[in-house]
């Protein structure tokens, strides 16, 4: 089977740098010490409120990481401006709500066609590639490939909350999207909610060529270090690939 790639999502350094207010933790150190341990590449959400990254974060990590940018961004012109700006090499486009947690839900792309296909178009002219991050649903897998974007990542979120039944059910949800991803051409990624527990699932999928993971990593950090906890997570996922 093919490689799959590990993303890693440095926002939660940021979280705990940001409850004292000062530099440290350094996400963009975290980020150098991720790709050192074997990450393909960095994610990281710039939030409208800023409560993890900041706009400096992101400025620092296109100019100083050595692997690919994933930019998580809501639709919205600010953040447009920021990507146009920055240049990610990939802008993950992401619903956001003010009052969540993290993000809930993918976007609802078969609702927002137009105002999303202009968002895809516009990051698209200046060679950032862009993803959509959407629930495993075949309508808004095909939405997606209708505006062109070229890249979905499927929430985990409902797989990883669920057990047993219900959780095989989000398992063969989550495979059936993959499939039609792959007759419409689209690359598939996946992320959210992902433990060493429940990660082997997913990983085994042949067509999800990526895999984004931040919250169990940053908090594994504190346990086994973040260089371990990462080369533990491309252990598992190499594993279940089949590598
Ligand atoms: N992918 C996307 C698009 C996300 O929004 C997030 C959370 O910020 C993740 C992956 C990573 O999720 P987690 O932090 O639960 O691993």
């Amino acid at each position: 089977m093919n490689y799959l790639r590990l993303g890693v999502n440095i926002d939660h350094v940021a979280t705990i740098r940001n409850a004292r207010g000062g530099v440290h933790p350094d996400p963009v150190l975290a980020a150098k010490l991720a790709v050192e341990s074997g990450a393909d590449g960095i994610t990281a959400h710039l939030r409208e409120d800023r409560r993890h990254i900041s706009d400096k974060d992101i400025a620092r990590l296109k100019k100083e990481i050595s692997v690919p940018l994933n930019l998580e961004m809501a639709a919205t012109d600010e953040m447009l401006a920021t990507a146009l700006k920055t240049r990610p090499d990939y802008a993950c486009i992401v619903p956001e709500k003010r009052n969540e947690v993290t993000t809930e839900g993918g976007i609802d792309v078969v609702r927002g066609k137009k105002k999303l296909a202009k968002f895809v178009e516009k990051l698209q002219a200046k060679n950032i590639k862009v993803s959509l991050f959407i629930d495993p649903v075949p309508a808004q897998v095909k939405a997606s490939a209708e505006i062109g974007a070229g890249i979905v990542e499927l929430h985990t979120g409902s797989y990883c909350n669920t057990r047993g039944t219900a959780q095989k059910k989000e398992l063969a949800r989550i495979m059936k999207a993959t499939e039609i991803c792959d007759e419409l051409g689209l690359e598939c990624h996946a992320g959210h909610g992902l433990t060493f527990d429940n990660v082997a699932e997913i990983a085994a999928i042949p067509n999800i060529v990526e895999l984004n993971i931040g919250h169990f990593l940053i908090g594994e950090a504190i346990f086994i270090g973040l260089k371990d906890a990462i080369m533990k997570m491309r252990a598992i996922i190499d594993e279940a690939r089949g590598e």
